[in-house]
C-alpha cells in the first residue's frame, strides 16, 4: 500500500478501500457520519467494537499504527496534529495500562486530555450516565474515550453526543482497542495474521478481550481455540466461531500464539466457577510443564494485569517469547492511530 509523508513526517497509508463513498459497503453508514466517509475515514465515526470494522478497516487502523510507533521511537516523542483538540478519558473501572496509554497516545499527539473517574464523577451523586455525557458534551470535547462496568455504556452514550466515543472497555462485551494491539503485536511478530492458529485460555465467558480479540483474530483469517474450564466457556455458539478445546495440552499444541486471560473475579459476583484457584492454576495455568506440548515459536501473550501463579507462572510471564510488554507499547501506537483517524481534519492533514 503507497504511503505518503505529511507535514509532521507521518507516514500513513493511502488510498485504501476505505475511501469509500456514502452508501457502500456492507455498514453502510447513517447520514449523521456521512462526511466523515467522504473524507475518507472510518466509515464510523465511533470506535465501539470490533464488530463495527471490516478487514480493510482493520488493515488501515493497523497500518496507522505502524506509522505512530515510529514517532514513539524518536528521541522526542512529540507530534503537533491533535494541537487544539480535547480528549476526554471517562473511566468508571480501574484501569493502569489501558488509561494510561490512552493519555499517552493523546499527549504524544499534542492533544488536551482531562480524565474523571467514577469516583470522582458526579454518577456517585446520582446523575444518569445521559446526563453526564450531555453535560461533558457541552464542554465541546473532540473524543470521548469510555470504560464502564455495563456493557453498552459507550454505545449508548455515542447516541447522545456529537463527539466521538472511544469504548475502553464496556463490561463483558467488548474491548476494541486491546484487540487491535494484540492484532499488530501478532502481525509484527509473524508478518502476517492470516492462517495462524491463536489460542486464548481462561475467563472466555466473562472477558471483553476474549470477545473482541476472538472477532478481530478471525476476521483477519486466523483460527482462534478457545480453553479453560466449562463452567467459563459460553455456550455455543456464543462462542462467536472459535473453536473449543477443554484440555489445555490439546489446546496449544499447533498453537502459534498462546494468550492467557486474568479471571474476571468482579464480574462473577459469589460464584466460583472452579474449585481454588490453585487448582485452577494446575489445570488451565501457563507453567513451565507445558513447554514441551508449545511450538517452538509460539510466542506467548496477555491483556494484564496478570496474576502470577493462576493465570500464568512467572517463567512463562518473563519468557524470551513472551510478548506482553510489546503489547503494552503497541497499545500506545494503535491509540495514537485511533485518535487520528478519528479527527477528519487531522486525517487531512496528515495525509496531504
Ligand atoms: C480489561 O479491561 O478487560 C483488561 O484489559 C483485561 C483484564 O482486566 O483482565
Amino acid at each position: 500500500m503507497a504511503n505518503s509523508t505529511g507535514s509532521f513526517g507521518i507516514k500513513v497509508p493511502k488510498r485504501h478501500g476505505l475511501f469509500r463513498q456514502e452508501g457502500q459497503g456492507r455498514n453502510a453508514p447513517c447520514a449523521a457520519r456521512a462526511k466523515r466517509t467522504e473524507m475518507g475515514q472510518l466509515r464510523s465515526g465511533h470506535i465501539l467494537g470490533i464488530s463495527q470494522l471490516d478487514q480493510d478497516e482493520i488493515s488501515f487502523i493497523l497500518d496507522t499504527a505502524v506509522s505512530m510507533k515510529e514517532i514513539l521511537e524518536r528521541p522526542i516523542k512529540k507530534v503537533p496534529p491533535l494541537r487544539g483538540k480535547t480528549i476526554v478519558n471517562l473511566f468508571f473501572e480501574p484501569s493502569t495500562r489501558t488509561k494510561l496509554s490512552f493519555e499517552l497516545a493523546a499527549k504524544r499527539l499534542s492533544a488536551d486530555t482531562v480524565g474523571i473517574s467514577a469516583s470522582t464523577s458526579s454518577v456517585v451523586k446520582g446523575e444518569t450516565l445521559i446526563d453526564t455525557a450531555r453535560n461533558i458534551e457541552a464542554m465541546k470535547p473532540d473524543i470521548i474515550v469510555m470504560r464502564h462496568s455495563m456493557s453498552g455504556a459507550p454505545y449508548l452514550i455515542s447516541r447522545y453526543v456529537s463527539a466521538s466515543v472511544i469504548n475502553a472497555g464496556d463490561g463483558t462485551n467488548e474491548h476494541p482497542s486491546q484487540a487491535l494491539l494484540d492484532l499488530l503485536t501478532v502481525r509484527e511478530h509473524f508478518g502476517t495474521l492470516e492462517g495462524l492458529n491463536i489460542t486464548i485460555i481462561g475467563d472466555i465467558a466473562h472477558s471483553r478481550v476474549a470477545h473482541s480479540d476472538i472477532l478481530a483474530f478471525t476476521k483477519m483469517g486466523a483460527r482462534v481455540t478457545v480453553c479453560g474450564p466449562a463452567t467459563m466457556i459460553p455456550p455455543e455458539p456464543d462462542v462467536l466461531g472459535a473453536r473449543v478445546c477443554l484440555d489445555l495440552r490439546d489446546a496449544v499444541r499447533d498453537a502459534d500464539v498462546v494468550m492467557a486471560l486474568r479471571i474476571q473475579k468482579e464480574r462473577l459476583g459469589k460464584l466460583s466457577p472452579f474449585p481454588s484457584e490453585r487448582e485452577y492454576a494446575r489445570e488451565f495455568g501457563l507453567s513451565a510443564a507445558l513447554k514441551t506440548y508449545l511450538k517452538k515459536e509460539a510466542i506467548i501473550m496477555h491483556p494484564g494485569p496478570i496474576n502470577r501463579g493462576v493465570e500464568m507462572s512467572p517463567e512463562m510471564a518473563d519468557a524470551v517469547n513472551s510478548v506482553i510488554l510489546k503489547q503494552v507499547t503497541n497499545g500506545v501506537a494503535v491509540r495514537m492511530a485511533l485518535f487520528a483517524l478519528l479527527l477528519t481534519e487531522v486525517q487531512k492533514e496528515v495525509t496531504e
